[in-house]
């Protein structure tokens, strides 16, 4: 596929690069800091810009299939980045309509999994980062209100560890004592599915 990887010089986005390339899919990275892609640069097209703005999204997400976001706000969270996934959701959603590009895989928070006991991940976000809850919420709401095909991925806590293959997916929920997930697991499982229509408009959690 003809893949845009938003969010490609983070953790989880360096990951969906190196994973979309060894599965055979073209890529194209919009990045404010491209040299961080520098280990990519004689594989992928890389465009610098600015992903809050809807018309340098529109213009990369021409002529593409899908999108794959590990966009998010770089910890510690600033103030100026309070609502940053909103904003973000705001401008990809319109770039997407205008682009013509309908399929996107966004990396989001298990916060958001109000029903989750073991591990109390909605009161936990509620308690420790609200702001992060808050932000992610809007994020959400934004992108399923789109007539977007969109497929919400919610991890728990991202950790650096290798990828496994080993991990565990619930639909609508998080998977029981589910309290991390590596980077490059949350990737494999999102390239996974960006090609699987049958989890369109669905929220996914994932774990090790
Ligand atoms: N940390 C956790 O434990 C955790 C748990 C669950 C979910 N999540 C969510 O999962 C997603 C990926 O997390 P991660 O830790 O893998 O990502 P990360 O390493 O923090 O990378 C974030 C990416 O977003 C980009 N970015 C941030 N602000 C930007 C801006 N204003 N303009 C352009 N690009 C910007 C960064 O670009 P630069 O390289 O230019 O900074 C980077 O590519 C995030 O949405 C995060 O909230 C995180």
């Amino acid at each position: 596929m003809k893949l845009v990887i938003l969010g490609a010089t983070g953790g989880t986005g360096l990951e969906l690069v190196r994973q979309a390339l060894e599965r055979g899919h073209s890529v194209m990275a919009l990045v404010r800091s491209p040299d961080r892609l520098k280990p990519f640069r004689d594989r992928i097209t890389i465009k610098q810009g600015d992903l809050l703005n809807r018309a340098d999204l529109e213009q990369a997400l021409k002529g593409h299939d899908a999108v794959l976001s590990g966009f998010g706000p770089r910890v510690p969270i600033s103030k100026a980045d309070a609502n940053l996934l909103q904003r973000f959701a705001d401008a990809l959603t319109e770039a997407m309509v205008l682009a013509g590009v309908r399929r996107v895989v966004v990396e989001s928070v298990a916060f958001l999994f109000k029903n989750s006991i073991l591990p109390p991940a909605y009161l936990l976000g509620r308690l420790l980062f609200p702001r992060t809850v808050a932000d992610a919420s809007a994020m959400e709401r934004i992108i399923a209100q789109s007539k977007l095909d969109w497929t919400m991925v919610r991890p728990p806590e991202l950790t650096d560890k290798p990828y496994t293959g080993n991990y565990r997916v619930r639909e609508g929920h998080l998977p029981r004592f589910g309290f991390s997930i590596s980077r490059a697991d949350v990737a494999d499982f999102m390239l996974n599915t960006v090609e699987n229509r049958a989890s369109i408009g669905k929220v996914i959690g994932v774990s090790n």
